[in-house]
């Protein structure tokens, strides 16, 4: 294929150059927002009287039907073109002749690849924004069902306080409401639109660009044409939010795979989210959650890529900035797929209450509770925890819990013990009394519960 630009040279591209330059087969996949954009274009240069209206008609029918025959697959993508825009503007001239080549009138390509990526990544953040609303649904449902699953809370990884399932299943909806909201505001700054920079000083053509950015539903216009077509913080901002939802997901995968081990067995995890092992079979193996921890590493690299090609680039476009796109795809393409194989994975995922109850019965969990009933009766907290903490060892000793002490026993450490200690110490008991705000008590968690769901039916 004839480049657009082959007039200043006298020897064609050398084959391998020309493939390495070549980066249709990624940027094809903006082919929409490509024609959208251009069909735009063509619309303020008839507006400001740049085109004729009929040049105008031209272009955007042509435009028009290379969309459609891209979609109903009537055409092909060219790989031997260099990219999505010269692959757009040749055809179009391929098909209307004169006018097409006037479409380029007031923009370069550094403008369009700006605007496309930008485009592309705006229709994606709104997919990634509902899955994981459909994620954070998920678990406000699992949460919803399963207040009254009391489970050991962990800190080190050791048993630490009782909480209920629900609560903890609550603290990830909570990161994934930020990462939902983080999305957002990444996407509210890049709605800057940066066509009409014309390569990187702007043009003696009395252009719209405000035009351009309202049609195209931007929120304004890059205010430097310079920043407008090397600026890809936008892209460095939307993958770090990737990151951190990857980040989460990776958390709740590692303790989704702790909980289905033979060791914890807290929940159990729907066949169809599961794979056996070729070799034994009383396997099943959370390969979800496993590949989507490991894929977390992934998006990471992606982010550090792109940082690490930005560093040190002069203003304003060189051609490393097309490594942009491979990188920020592939986090797109990761985290969706991650959200939508994980809200699934979720749902069926079934909670084996008994066997939480029985491991917050055996970490001396209520052991804090037990030095509370004794401060509220009048000892001072560092005694009491002392005694508690005696009390603890003397358990182990004898392979007993707190609530089996005979109340003799614990008579020979204080009188304020009485029978209602066993009351208090009791794993409900522990979690009701649990009245502050945000706490793993039963109201509090129902207040979380209606907090998502406010977010949820916005
Ligand atoms: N394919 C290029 C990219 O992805 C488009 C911009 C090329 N501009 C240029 N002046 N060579 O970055």
């Amino acid at each position: 294929m004839d480049k657009m630009w082959a007039g200043r040279f006298s020897k064609a591209l050398d084959k391998e150059a020309d493939d390495f330059n070549s980066s249709i087969h990624f940027d094809c996949r903006m082919y929409k927002q490509d024609i959208t954009g251009s069909i735009v274009h063509a619309m303020m240069l008839a507006k400001q009287g740049i085109i004729s209206e009929n040049e105008k008609e031209e272009i955007i029918n042509g435009l028009s039907s290379i969309l459609e025959d891209i979609e109903n697959k009537n055409l092909d993508f060219d790989f031997d073109a260099e990219d999505i825009h010269m692959f757009v503007e040749s055809e179009l001239t391929k098909r209307i002749g004169d006018s097409g080549k006037k479409l380029h009138t007031a923009r370069s390509r550094n403008d369009q690849v700006a605007l496309d990526i930008r485009l592309y990544l705006a229709y994606e953040c709104e997919e990634i924004g509902k899955l994981l609303r459909k994620l954070i649904e998920v678990i406000r449902d699992k949460a919803e069902e399963n207040q009254d699953a009391i489970m050991p809370g962990y800190t080190h990884l050791q048993r630490a306080q009782p909480i209920t399932f629900a609560h903890h299943l609550l603290a990830y909806a909570m990161m994934f409401k930020r990462d939902f909201e983080r999305v957002g505001d990444a996407l509210d700054r890049m709605l800057c639109c940066p066509i009409g920079s014309c390569a990187l000083a702007g043009t003696t053509y009395n252009t719209d660009r405000e035009f351009e950015a309202e049609k195209l539903g931007f929120k304004g216009i890059s205010m430097n044409s310079i920043d407008g077509v090397s600026d890809r913080d936008f892209c460095i901002e939307l993958m770090s939010c990737f990151a951190t939802v990857m980040m989460h997901l990776s958390r709740f995968s590692e303790e989704i795979i702790l909980w289905s081990s033979w060791e914890f067995k807290f929940v159990e995890l729907d066949d169809s989210y599961t794979t056996g092992s070729s070799i034994m079979p009383q396997k099943k193996n959370p390969d979800m959650a496993e590949l989507v921890r490991g894929k977390t590493g992934r998006v990471y690299g992606d982010l550090m890529a792109l940082l690490t090609t930005l560093k040190g680039l002069p203003l304003a476009y060189n051609k490393d900035m097309q490594e942009d796109k491979e990188a920020i795809f592939d986090s797109v393409d990761t985290v969706k797929k991650c959200l939508s194989i994980f809200a699934p994975m979720v749902a069926t995922m079934r909670p084996i209450k008994e066997n939480m109850y029985s491991a917050a019965q055996k970490g001396f969990i209520n052991a804090t509770d037990l030095a509370d009933y004794l401060v509220k009766k009048g000892m001072p907290f560092r005694t009491a925890y002392k005694h508690v903490g005696t009390l603890v060892g003397y358990c182990i000793e004898q392979n007993t819990v707190l609530e089996n002490l005979p109340i003799e026993k614990y008579k020979e450490y204080s009188d304020l013990f009485d029978n209602d200690l066993y009351n208090e110490i009791s794993l409900e008991t522990c979690v009701a009394k649990r009245i502050s705000a945000g706490s793993t008590g039963y109201e509090s968690v129902k207040r979380q519960l209606e907090y998502i769901t406010e977010f949820l039916n916005k």
